[in-house]
């Protein structure tokens, strides 16, 4: 394998193609980012109820998302301790324990009645053949080092020396609020509708990563959908009305977006479902209550953005939380998940819902051109000639200027691939294996 500070020059805009095709990168990728990285693990209005679980992903690691009896969410490797069998073998659901089909141990999914989550609670033939000699606490589900709930988001880590998510995700914060608020300025207040979309593509993962945090540039490829007309109020567009939109990217964090500066007071009002009266009155009340709510705070009116490595968002049209799992170097499966106020009319959720669906994923119509770019540019990479070339990211070097209201970001203009090069500069600080304390920015 190539020195990391040949593959990617972040400050020359040159990323080598193999880092998006080379296994042996992809394993180093899956060790030293998705085993340090805060990850985003799912959404807690996906276990609702005690004793329900989600199953998740973590880098390659299949993960379990579950909420004990009293009420905690933890998440557990989904692997058994005895032989590796993976153990929840289900989306999702609702059970007291975890018991594994090969030889039946089962596990806990409770922090309370036992000493930890996933302790190892019953063990066929433990008296029988065991003869009682066996240390079942210490052969109990791996769970992760920390965990941490974001405003009904969960996120977790593998490594204990990761700092707190609040200053991994720093001030991209205000952004992730955008989508996770209720629309009236409430904290929190949104639920996933209609469960979770999860599909194959044969791109490397970063592809949508890079594509998501503020690649505008590739807008060409949506002229169809345009076009066509996909919008929520119907009409030519796949969004209502926007303005004010820049590139912003956390140079130091790897997070990045496109969208709008912090403001203090609400823009106007943009129309929003107008081929729905009802649904456009709630989008109109839920402004006017967001004005009172919010007073003199800062906010932000947000389209997209990613947080570094794989968790992507889309803050206002359509709404939605997007995860890209490694599977291979050249192929990754998509998640999203669909965002909507909890407490909204059923008639402004399922109108919410049905312009997701024409969106985004798999059948999607924008986000199939997304899909067929990410799919061509993986393929057409790996002949013997092309992949040893430089991916080009030069847009806008040098062209940059701080916000002062967000620690570390800079803002470009729209179109600017800034925040792509932010993202592989930090990509090539967790490949190159430094420890937490010389990648945690000191504002
Ligand atoms: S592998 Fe799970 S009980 Fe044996
Ligand atoms: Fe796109």
């Amino acid at each position: 394998m190539r020195p990391i500070e040949e593959l990617v020059q972040a400050d020359q805009g040159l990323v080598r193609r193999a880092i998006f095709s080379d296994e042996d990168i992809f394993k180093q990728e899956i060790k030293q980012i998705f085993g340090r990285a805060w990850l985003f693990v799912g959404h807690e209005s996906l276990v609702p109820n005690p004793d329900d679980y989600f199953v998740s992903q973590m880098g390659t690691d299949s993960v379990i998302l579950t909420r004990n009896r009293q009420g905690q969410i933890q998440v557990l490797l989904n692997s058994c301790s005895h032989r590796g069998m993976k153990l929840c073998r289900y989306d999702h659901g609702n059970n007291r324990t975890f018991t594994c089909p090969y030889h039946g141990w089962s596990f806990s999914t409770d922090g309370q009645l036992v000493e930890r989550p996933g302790e190892l609670v019953g063990v066929p033939g433990f008296a029988k053949n065991y003869m009682g000699e066996l240390d079942k606490k210490s052969w109990g589900l791996k769970s992760v080092a920390q965990i941490h709930n974001y405003k009904g988001t969960i996120w977790a880590t593998w490594d204990p020396n990761a700092p707190p998510f609040e200053e991994y995700v720093g001030d991209m914060r205000l952004y992730l609020d955008s989508a996770l608020d209720h629309r009236d300025g409430r904290e929190g207040g949104s639920e996933v509708i209609g469960g979770v979309q999860k599909w194959r593509v044969k791109s490397n993962w970063k592809m949508p990563a890079e594509n998501f945090i503020g690649d505008l540039y590739h807008d060409i490829s949506h002229r169809s959908v345009d076009v066509v007309g996909i919008g929520p109020s119907g009409g030519r567009g796949r969004r209502d009305a926007m303005q004010g939109r820049v590139a912003i990217a956390f140079k130091d964090l790897g997070h990045g977006l496109l969208g709008n500066l912090p403001h203090y007071e609400e823009p106007d009002y943009s129309p929003m479902y107008t081929a729905y009266p009802e649904v456009e009155r709630y989008y109109r009340e839920v402004h006017e209550k967001r004005i009172q709510n919010l007073g003199n705070n800062m906010r932000v009116k947000h389209r997209v953005g990613t947080i570094f490595p794989n968790m992507s968002f889309h803050g206002w049209q359509p709404r939605t939380i997007t995860v890209f799992h490694p599977v291979s170097a050249t192929e990754m499966e998509m998640w999203r998940m669909y965002l909507v106020d909890s407490d909204a009319p059923e008639e402004v959720k399922e109108s919410a819902r049905h312009y997701f669906l024409r969106y985004s994923g798999p059948g999607g119509m924008t986000e199939s051109d997304d899909m067929e770019n990410w799919t061509g540019a993986t393929a057409a990479s790996q002949g013997d000639i092309a992949q040893d070339l430089y991916f080009n990211y030069q847009m806008g070097i040098g062209h940059t200027k701080p916000v002062p209201e967000l620690r570390g970001a800079v803002v470009s203009h729209e179109f600017t691939e800034e925040n792509a090069r932010a993202y592989y500069r930090r990509w090539a600080q967790f490949m190159q294996g430094s420890s937490w304390e010389t990648m945690t920015p000191t504002y």
